[in-house]
């Protein structure tokens, strides 16, 4: 198998390239390699490479700052999305595209399926659901996961913020009225990892979507909670509303993705979100990341 990473710097893209088989060949590809904005230079890459499949780990994921920089996150997350759709399907390349729960409005009390109506409350939302929109009109083959509260060793993320604020306040104030799913980016790596022979072989999928995140659910505050149990922190979290925490962009009250389909289809196991989350944290302390 030979794939093509692109996003390779960030938290996904870093664990697919730590989860891949050695036996097969992978390019893992920088923003400073190749930036996904330039649609030529995305069309030279994958056409000299000649991938069996792109994995697409790149986004632009600054939610609150989507808000102000509309044209730049749509840049990324929708017109070279399209872009990339259709020159993976001229290169005859599987597309495994990367989305995300915000594409729902929140509103739903029971976990969202593949099939219920998306919402976007923000720009990030609604620019990454044009990008899936783009991949389904494109014809490519492959497939959209969406995924949720991602949080790995590399990067920023909630755990490492919690496990530095930790370090300097006896308590967090946290929202308590938004759910979600924690999802460990390791066992969303290792998910793609073990689909992909699947969907390079099925050519049916064109821009299927499926969800993937752990199992259970949780509120930031519980999630919090969690942490600082797990990594055995004198800090308490504090619950606190979403109206005592404003920010640019609005996030859905819950956004837990329902992951059945992914399962049933590919023979997924969700991982437990604790699980994940204690491994995390011990590998967080091995590598003694900077917080
Ligand atoms: N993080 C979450 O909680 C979350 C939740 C739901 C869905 N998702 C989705 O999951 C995927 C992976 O997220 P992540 O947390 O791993 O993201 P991340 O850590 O923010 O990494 C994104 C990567 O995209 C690269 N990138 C941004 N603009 C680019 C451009 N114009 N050209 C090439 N590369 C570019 C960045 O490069 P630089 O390092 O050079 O900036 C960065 O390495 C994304 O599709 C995201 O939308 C994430």
């Amino acid at each position: 198998m030979r794939i093509v990473i692109l996003g390779a710097n960030g938290q996904l893209g870093r664990e697919l390239q730590r989860a891949v088989p050695h036996e097969w060949s992978v390019k893992a590809i920088a923003s400073s390699d190749c930036d996904l904005t330039n649609h030529k230079a995305i069309e030279r890459l994958i056409s000299e490479i000649a991938p069996d499949a792109v994995v697409n780990c790149a986004a632009y994921t600054a939610v609150d700052q989507a808000e102000t920089e509309r044209e730049t996150a749509d840049a990324v997350n929708w017109l070279a999305v399209e872009n990339l759709a259709h020159v993976a399907a001229t290169a005859g390349a599987v597309l495994v595209h990367i989305s995300t729960d915000y594409v729902f409005g929140g509103e739903s009390r029971a976990p969202y399926r593949e099939s219920d109506p998306t919402a976007p409350i923000n720009h990030y939302g609604a620019g990454k659901l044009r990008g899936e929109q783009a991949i389904a009109e494109s014809g490519c083959r492959g497939v959209v996961i969406r995924t949720q509260w991602l949080y790995s060793p590399y990067g920023k993320n909630f755990v490492k913020t919690m496990l530095r604020l930790a370090t300097q306040q006896r308590e967090v104030r946290v929202v308590a009225d938004q759910r979600g799913c924690p999802t460990a980016a390791d066992d969303l790596a290792e998910t793609i990892v073990a689909i992909l022979p699947a969907v390079v072989a099925d050519n049916t999928l064109r821009g299927e979507v499926f969800h993937f995140a752990s199992r259970g659910e949780a509120t930031w505050c519980e999630f919090a909670e969690e942490i600082f149990r797990v990594a055995e922190c004198d800090c308490r979290a504090v619950a606190i509303t979403t109206n005592d925490y404003p920010t640019a962009a609005r996030r859905p009250r819950n956004s837990v993705l329902n992951c059945s389909k992914i399962c049933e289809r590919f023979g997924v196991e969700q991982p437990d979100w604790r699980e994940s989350l204690r491994r995390n944290i011990e590998r967080i302390k091995k590598n003694d990341n900077p917080l």
